[in-house]
């Protein structure tokens, strides 16, 4: 045992206890609650669901097959889609997935990565498992990113920076002038777009002008494929021949692959979806804002971040709706303890967040 141990990558011999995301049927038994009753609201997962042209889409697909390690058809879709060459797009089993790639493709044990802290937690996680070290620089008072600050950790020669626009948990967009700054500096700037499709705010058409810029975008969000694990990344050509060169060759799915495919051809009414949940999104923001003791953060995303008096009256909260089976986010961050954060749901599972929050409060 201890031979195995000693075996181990030293950065990864301790097992960090993590908060597991608890599954449905695990709350609904601990409360006594039907499991079609909970109301999850903690995954920025979209509550519409898929498109159901998947269904079909998944049902041709050559499941038997192994799908193709050059992601032709999904590449090609893509391009029509975006409107950018399929060279500089490549696929991924979710954006987690290339988040981990780009770690594996420019990150030797040691380097240093930038983290604009608070923000998305996979960033600091791959950066753990890489055995990078990372420098958090804090994002100021409204969350906005500290340029000169991060001008000036360049001294200590970062690889990385990643920057989640909108920012996961605090939903600000970073100005396009901020990042043409921060591709100054002359490390990699990878922008996580996982949330565009709420705001239609992007960087993605400068990736041909910038040899250090990376987009990656998801269909865990906008079209509602979060089980499925499928996201992409828009960057230099010459990183996606490299990502193509060290991804495992069946990295997307055949049956993520049509699904994808099918969910771009049936945007139409996928973006129906999204303009009721940046309807759902106003209702919880104002809501929110007429509680009292409850200030909301703005949110160009599928969520919103709140703020309590203090941090007994978050995890109070926190639990006391957990308990009725409507399940949000809190914080283990300093900086958030005082907050939670809202997914936003269907219009009755949003009245019901909000109603319920009423009487607790
Ligand atoms: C900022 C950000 N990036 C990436 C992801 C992960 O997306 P995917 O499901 O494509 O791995 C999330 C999911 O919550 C996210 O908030």
């Amino acid at each position: 045992m201890d031979i195995i141990k000693s075996m181990i990558r030293k950065n990864l011999s301790n097992i960090l206890t993590y908060e597991p995301v608890e599954p449905i049927s695990l709350i609904a038994n601990k409360f006594g609650i039907d499991e079609d009753q909970i109301i999850k609201l903690n995954g920025n997962e979209n509550p519409y669901g898929p498109s159901p042209k998947i269904i079909d889409a998944i049902k041709r697909s050559e499941i038997s097959i192994y799908p193709d390690p050059f992601q032709r058809n999904l590449r090609q879709e893509l391009e029509k889609f975006l409107k950018i060459n399929s060279d500089h797009i490549i696929g991924g089993a979710g954006s987690d997935e290339l988040i981990d790639l780009l770690f594996k493709l420019f990150i030797s044990p040691g380097d240093l990565v930038l983290d604009c802290d608070p923000t998305f937690g996979m960033y600091s996680f791959c950066a753990r498992v890489a055995g990078a070290k990372v420098e958090k620089i804090p994002r100021n008072s409204n969350f906005d990113l500290d340029i000169n600050a991060i001008r000036a950790s360049t001294s200590r020669n970062p690889k990385i920076i990643f920057i989640s626009s909108p920012n996961n948990p605090t939903g600000n967009i970073c100005k396009i002038d901020e990042i043409k700054a921060l591709l100054d500096l002359n490390i990699l700037v990878v922008v996580d777009e996982a949330y565009y499709e709420f705001n239609g705010f992007s960087v993605a058409n400068l990736v041909p002008e910038f040899d250090n810029l990376v987009v990656l975008r998801t269909f865990s969000k906008w079209a509602g494929l979060a089980g499925l694990r499928i996201g992409y990344g828009i960057m230099p050509k010459n990183i996606v021949l490299h990502l193509l060169d060290i991804k495992s060759p069946y990295n997307v799915s055949t049956t993520a692959e049509s699904a994808a495919i099918a969910s771009l051809n049936d945007s139409a009414y996928l973006f129906e979806n999204v303009e009721k949940i940046k309807n759902g999104k106003k209702y919880l923001f104002n809501k929110l804002n007429d509680i009292d003791g409850i200030s909301p953060y703005p949110s160009a995303a599928n969520f919103v971040l709140f703020n309590l008096i203090n941090s007994k009256k978050a995890i109070e909260i926190y639990n006391k709706l957990r308990s009725k089976g409507i399940l949000i986010r809190k914080f283990n961050n300093v900086r958030l303890e005082k907050c939670l954060r809202v997914s936003v749901g269907t219009d009755p599972h949003n009245t019901t967040f909000i109603n319920t929050l009423m009487d607790i409060m």
